[in-house]
């Protein structure tokens, strides 16, 4: 039906005779000359239809918005003048000889020039129309691109392409699981993988040596812009390898990938570990472009007369740590009270903070709410400590470590954005040394597991036993630009060992045989050492284009409320289909949500 892409022609065509098709982007009719932008995937082309060849011209002159549409025509330039450097059509125009309309439109849901004013609800329920805009398009044509650089980069390293089932158990990765009712078994259901994790170790029990899977994965969680409830991992494994095996070669592969697909070389990933990224940044994925740090004053403020410091400084599970920013003396009272309150979302219950006016007036040079609860001495230690200058401001966190790294952290990233602080463009590295063992928060003492309940120790078994919070796992991190890519691990392959884990756990030997029998039966039949990672495709794709939510990677996302507005899935189903699969719905079900 065609010969050329439209957005594909250019001054090598002029006075070719080509057939394009397409949709009709915009018409316009200058006095008596029809013109027709076409757009497909490839890009926009400007079509002119003269009155003299007659049908053509009635054709084009009834085209409207998102018709679909086919023209023959002859390439020629455009006059003088007329001339469009940000096209890279724009050279060119196709003098139209015969029009055709294959195809009808309604009026489109929105202009697709003007999809920025639309909200997100009525582009998702649209999505076909919001995916016709080319940067979407484009956004697709991206992530098809990586995909096809993966396979190959992975098949050339010996990695096997292997499906994995989607109708399984549970995988623990930390999140609530999808359920499927089984017909033939009522009353047991199937669950969607969080992740291919214990098949892909089954498949080093079994040889495969290397594996390799682009892989839906499924995890019922709280959404956010970098989270989907079903969404696809770069899933690998490899035997007879150690820490260094895998993330060298999956190094290599960001690194060519970054190279090949949009042109950025990769600096140093350098490897930093879990405990100096959260005393130093507050979090366990920072963004280095930020050059902001944390500094811990505990030890100034254990004695301090101000009991919203000096109780966290006393506290073993407690923190108190400063910020400085540079020039910050600046953000008037205004800007500090919308900073206390975006700090109020991760559970800060204030934002205590120093303006550095003058160092050489000494304390008076100093503008502060707190500097009252404080000796003189102390303030110095403090100036001394962050090594303040005039200009700065400080911020203070004061609470348990968890809530001052997470308010500091993000206080931190926001300031870096909203000052325009950032260094570089891209700011890779591996967040290695890891704890094994998190308190599960629960109150009861319970811990989990920091990655996931496979992930080896760098402790032998009796250690682990007796000091199971001290234990270190042999995990890493992938991160970019304050997104974590991937993550993998070494993992367990003694079974001895799986066990002791399961027990710091506090999983029973029952529910152990009941739920990971499979595993720890595989681990007694050879199982080799191994480990591997996983890269979050969409996180990927959606940091390579510099977009804000994976959304915009996903061709049919859902929504923050995990459902798809274009097929109003999830959607209530028949009593017959409920009875096949023997599933009752409970009357009170709004109540017991
Ligand atoms: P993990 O749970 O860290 O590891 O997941 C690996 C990567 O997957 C991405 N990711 C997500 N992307 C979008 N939406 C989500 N809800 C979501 N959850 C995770 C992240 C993350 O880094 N089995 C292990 C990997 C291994 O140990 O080999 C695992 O799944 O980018
Ligand atoms: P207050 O005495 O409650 O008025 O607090 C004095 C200053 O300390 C104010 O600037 C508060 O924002 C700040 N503040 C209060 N609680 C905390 C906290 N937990 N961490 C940091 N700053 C705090």
């Amino acid at each position: 039906m065609r010969t050329h892409y439209c957005g594909e022609l250019n001054a090598k065509h002029v006075g070719d005779t080509i057939i394009v098709c397409g949709w009709v982007h915009r018409r316009r009719d200058h006095g008596g000359v029809i013109f027709l932008d076409l757009r497909d995937r490839q890009g926009l082309l400007q079509v002119v239809v003269d009155p003299d060849t007659e049908e053509a011209f009635a054709t084009a002159d009834r085209a409207r918005s998102e018709w679909v549409m086919q023209v023959t025509g002859l390439v020629r330039n455009r006059p003088e003048g007329t001339l469009n450097a940000e096209m890279p059509t724009g050279e060119i125009e196709v003098l139209g000889r015969e029009v055709r309309v294959l195809n009808t439109a309604d009026t489109p849901p929105f202009q697709l020039d003007e999809h920025a004013k639309v909200g997100e609800e009525v582009r998702l329920k649209y999505r076909y129309m919001d995916l016709r805009r080319l940067d979407m398009l484009e956004n697709l044509m991206l992530r098809s691109r990586v995909t096809t650089f993966v396979r190959n980069f992975l098949s050339d390293h010996g990695f096997v392409d292997t499906e994995t089932p989607i109708l399984t158990r549970a995988t623990p990765e930390g999140a609530r699981d999808y359920l499927v009712p089984s017909r033939v078994h009522k009353g047991e259901f199937f669950a969607l993988p969080q992740s291919p994790q214990l098949f892909k170790q089954l498949l080093m029990v079994a040889g495969l040596d290397r594996y390799f899977q682009i892989a839906k994965c499924f995890r019922d969680e709280d959404l956010r812009a970098d989270r989907q409830p079903e969404f696809t991992q770069i899933d690998l494994e490899m035997s007879f390898a150690d820490e260094d095996t895998v993330m060298g070669l999956t190094e290599s592969m960001i690194r060519e990938l970054f190279k090949t697909e949009i042109d950025v070389v990769l600096g140093d990933f350098p490897r930093m570990s879990y405990a100096e990224a959260m005393a130093r940044f507050g979090s366990d994925k920072p963004d280095l472009r930020i050059p902001l740090e944390l500094v811990d004053i505990q030890d100034l403020m254990a004695s301090v007369d101000f009991k919203v410091f000096s109780g966290p400084a006393n506290d073993p599970n407690g923190r108190v740590a400063v910020l400085r920013v540079p020039g910050g003396a600046t953000i008037s009272r205004k800007e500090i009270d919308d900073y206390t309150k975006f700090v109020g979302q991760y559970g800060a219950k204030g934002l205590a903070w120093v303006k550095i006016n003058a160092l050489t007036e000494g304390l008076d040079g100093l503008q502060s709410p707190i500097l009252k609860f404080m000796s003189d001495d102390v303030v110095m230690s403090l100036i001394a400590r962050v090594d303040a200058n005039d200009g700065d401001i400080l911020f203070f966190g004061a609470d348990s470590a968890q809530i001052v790294s997470d308010a500091l952290g993000a206080l931190r990233v926001k300031l870096g954005h909203d000052l325009k602080l950032l260094t570089q463009e891209w700011a890779p590295l591996w967040v290695v040394d890891f704890p094994m063992f998190e308190d599960g928060g629960d109150g009861d003492g319970h811990l989990t597991a920091l990655h996931h309940p496979f992930t080896a120790p760098t402790t032998d078994l009796a250690s682990l036993k007796a000091n199971p919070l001290d234990a270190l796992s042999r995990a890493y991190d992938m991160v970019l630009n304050g997104t974590e890519l991937g993550g993998g691990s070494i993992r367990i392959h003694d079974q001895g060992m799986q066990q002791a884990v399961f027990e710091v756990l506090n999983i029973s030997e029952e529910e152990q045989k009941e739920k990971f029998g499979f595993l720890l039966d595989a681990l007694r039949y050879g199982a080799p050492p191994h480990g591997g990672l996983a890269f979050g495709l969409d996180r990927l794709v959606m940091l390579m284009l510099g977009a804000t939510s994976i959304r915009d990677v996903i061709a049919f996302p859902k929504t923050q409320t995990a459902t798809c507005l274009l097929t109003d899935a999830p959607g209530v189903v028949s009593s017959e289909q409920l009875k096949e699969v023997g599933v009752r719905i409970r009357q009170d079900k709004t109540e017991s949500m």
